[in-house]
């Protein structure tokens, strides 16, 4: 995967720009910084990001170029998939809950992925990759290369997680954290760039699909007690297009689906 992924950024401009669009409701596009239509400062990151599930829907969007592109991407998503089926697995009976309650909360599912492209900045002490952020979505699997640059807010401050060879950081997101009525945390991370090594990380977001009703799981909420619901329900697509109608923020969209809002 991170092999097809750098050789579809060496691929000379007018190759790459055949996906390039600055709208954030396509579904296989190519951009740079984050969202260049909301945001007043850019970072140093161009992106390829596609969504794959179900793969048969979208393959034929994705970039034939290079060759092997479409097959690698779709048997690492496939695999990338079964790996997150069983950590929400995992997660679900976590929080005391069965199986497969995690799973049955996101409708027919969605899994998007994006492919990072930081070059090497000549001043990266004036931008980011990203800047600090949470994840909109339930889950991320993270793959990286051997260059650093993810660092994870922790106890007051920025704390590097330093790439370790054939391993995936996977991180919360702000839906798990809606899910589990703040059991887990959505965690804020954000992606420094370097002056001389370009670097390439491949996040998969697992994600409620748009038309799933999202809110806090049933058994985790007792209003009489000490665990009323922190946040109301919402249709994942209300909270999705919030994501990309502001510049990303360190403060995430969560808090405008507190429960006391409504
Ligand atoms: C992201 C992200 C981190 C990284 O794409 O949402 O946080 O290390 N990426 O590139
Ligand atoms: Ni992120």
């Amino acid at each position: 995967m991170m092999t097809v992924a750098r050789e579809f950024f060496r691929q000379p401009e007018s190759e790459r720009v055949k996906h390039y669009s600055a709208d954030t409701k396509k579904t296989t596009r190519l951009s740079t910084s984050f969202n260049v239509g909301s945001e007043k400062f850019s970072n140093w990151r161009d992106f390829l990001r596609l969504h794959c599930l179900p793969i048969e829907d979208f393959i034929s969007e994705w970039p034939s170029s290079p060759v092997s592109f479409r097959e690698v991407t779709a048997e690492y998503a496939t695999s990338v998939r079964a790996l997150v089926l069983v950590l929400l697995e995992a997660i679900s009976e976590s929080l005391g809950l069965a199986k497969d309650s995690v799973s049955n909360t996101l409708g027919k599912h969605g899994q998007h992925m994006a492919l990072n492209y930081y070059p090497p900045c000549p001043q990266p002490d004036l931008t980011f990759g990203l800047p600090g952020h949470k994840d909109p979505n339930l889950i991320t699997v993270l793959l990286q290369d051997e260059v650093s640059g993810l660092q994870v807010f922790k106890d007051g401050k920025w704390i590097a997680v330093h790439p370790v060879p054939n391993t995936f950081i996977v991180n919360m997101g702000d839906q798990m954290q809606v899910i589990s009525n703040d059991k887990y945390k959505s965690v804020l991370h954000r992606a420094v760039v370097n002056s001389d090594k370009e670097r390439i990380s491949i996040p998969t977001f697992y994600c409620p699909s748009l038309d799933a009703v999202v809110g806090p799981q049933q058994e985790l909420i007792n209003e009489e007690e000490e665990s009323p619901a922190v946040y109301r329900s919402f249709i994942y697509a209300e909270y999705y297009e919030k994501f990309w109608d502001r510049a990303l923020a360190t403060e995430s969209c969560i808090d405008l689906f507190k429960a006391s809002k409504t």
